[in-house]
């Protein structure tokens, strides 16, 4: 079936995280991926494995819909089969360390002039200028750095970082955007260019918001946090305030394990009758709640109603309360909720999956739906287990010609 990237080539040199997010996506919608791999494969088919000889979780879960391909960068005739590979492509891609092209003799100038339309993207920690251009990065480093940390968790416990992957993930989507921009801008040019994020600027993007509250620090207080914010220089951490126009917070519910949470909008046009529900007319004509402000001041009361409230009902129960009266709330969802549930399934975002060393296996779907381009989601690549086709599909070799490079070492260590 055409899809929207249908005719697009992508080389792949992408590793752990941030790399293989962007152009599993890139596949999703239909590009030819061929995932670049040096001989001992993408480091995380290693990592974290739970059966003994399967490619891990960690790998099947980033690098589906592509095709693998193993290569010695380290060989000339590897080099030569990544110059062949760089002229029959439209986008390359790589997130290695400060360095690392330059020192493989393939600077962003080299492959412009091997293939002036070809678009190369990169990921790195800190980018290519500036005093931490050469230091290496994983996620929690760029939530550290980018402004996550310092503004994530409890104002009187350590910074935390995020389940979400902001880092690795959130640098991958702003990569992915970065690539179509600049496909949109070859289409009409017919020119490639450098696309290049950095995994801190991408997080300080995601923390735009903290900026916003640590520029009102200057004129004043923040009221909606639930904390004192008088005299502060820098954006707290907020807990689990709304940190938006309305008040907002975690309730805890029965029968009070772990994730039996639930979190609740107080939008300001339901509180009547959020108030109804929670207190009755009491609650709904009492003035220390009547308007924003009040409620602001006052919200410690607030939320003790709403989880004096929520304790005698199930996080599933509220959120039907609550959304029967058009209240935004939503219960902490478990893994294992996620995993379950049949919004989700419905909507193909846990997938399952076969394997042929893995068996059944599922991975989280496609959030960008398109209604002409279906994404159909298919197994990650064994290492190498497309060297022979994609040099001879995408190259045109000859069997002799592949056992020639096979015997120079050109895929092998
Ligand atoms: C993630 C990171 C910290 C990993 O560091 P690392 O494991 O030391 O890997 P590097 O990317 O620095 O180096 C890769 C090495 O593999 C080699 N390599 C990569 N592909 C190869 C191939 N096809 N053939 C031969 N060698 C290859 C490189 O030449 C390099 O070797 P060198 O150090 O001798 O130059 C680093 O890649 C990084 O900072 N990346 C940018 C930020 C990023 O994306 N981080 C998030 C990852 S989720």
């Amino acid at each position: 079936m055409d899809k929207a990237l249908s005719g697009i080539r992508v080389l792949d040199m992408t590793h752990v995280q941030a790399g293989p997010t962007a152009s599993q996506l890139l596949a999703w919608l239909g590009a030819d991926v061929i995932k670049f791999e040096p001989p001992t494969g993408d480091i995380t088919r290693g990592q974290l494995r739970d059966l003994p000889d399967a490619d891990s979780l960690y790998f099947t879960m980033l690098n589906c819909n592509k095709r693998s391909i193993t290569v010695n960068m380290k060989k000339p005739e590897g080099k030569e089969v990544f110059k062949r590979l760089l002229a029959s492509c439209d986008i390359v891609m790589e997130n290695f360390g400060p360095g690392v092209l330059d020192r493989l003799g393939f600077p962003w100038e080299t492959v412009h002039r091997i293939n002036p339309a070809v678009i190369m993207a990169s990921i790195k920690g800190f980018g290519s200028s500036g005093p931490y251009a050469d230091f290496k990065a994983y996620e929690n480093v760029a939530q550290a750095m980018g402004g996550s940390m310092s503004t994530t968790g409890f104002d009187d416990g350590p910074p935390l970082v995020t389940g979400a992957q902001i880092g690795d993930s959130g640098t991958g989507l702003h990569l992915a955007i970065g690539i179509l921009a600049a496909l949109q801008h070859r289409n009409r040019t017919g020119k490639g260019q450098y696309v290049e994020v950095a995994m801190m600027d991408a997080v300080m993007n995601l923390c735009r918001v903290k900026f916003r509250d640590h520029q009102r620090l200057n004129h004043g207080a923040l009221p909606e946090y639930s904390i004192a914010t008088e005299g502060r220089t820098a954006a707290p951490r907020s807990g689990n305030d709304s940190g938006g126009g309305q008040l907002g917070n975690a309730v805890r519910c029965s029968p009070g394990g772990p994730n039996d949470w639930i979190y609740v909008v107080v939008q300001e046009a339901v509180w009547d009758s959020l108030a109804r529900l929670v207190g009755g007319e009491a609650l709904a004509s009492d003035a220390r709640f009547a308007t924003i402000g009040e409620r602001r001041r006052h919200q410690h009361l607030m939320w003790e109603n709403l989880n004096d409230f929520a304790s005698s009902h199930t996080k599933i129960e509220m959120m039907k309360l609550l959304n029967d009266i058009d209240v935004p709330c939503g219960p902490i969802m478990s893994t294992e909720d996620l995993a379950g549930d049949e919004h989700v399934r419905g909507r193909d975002m846990y997938v399952e999956l076969d394997h042929p060393k893995r068996g059944t296996w599922y991975n989280v779907g496609m959030p960008i739906k398109l209604s002409a381009s279906a994404v159909e989601i298919r197994r990650s690549p064994l290492l190498g287990e497309h060297t022979d086709e994609v040099l001879a599909e995408v190259l045109g070799l000859d069997a002799a010609e592949i056992a020639r490079l096979r015997d120079s070492g050109a895929f092998s260590r």
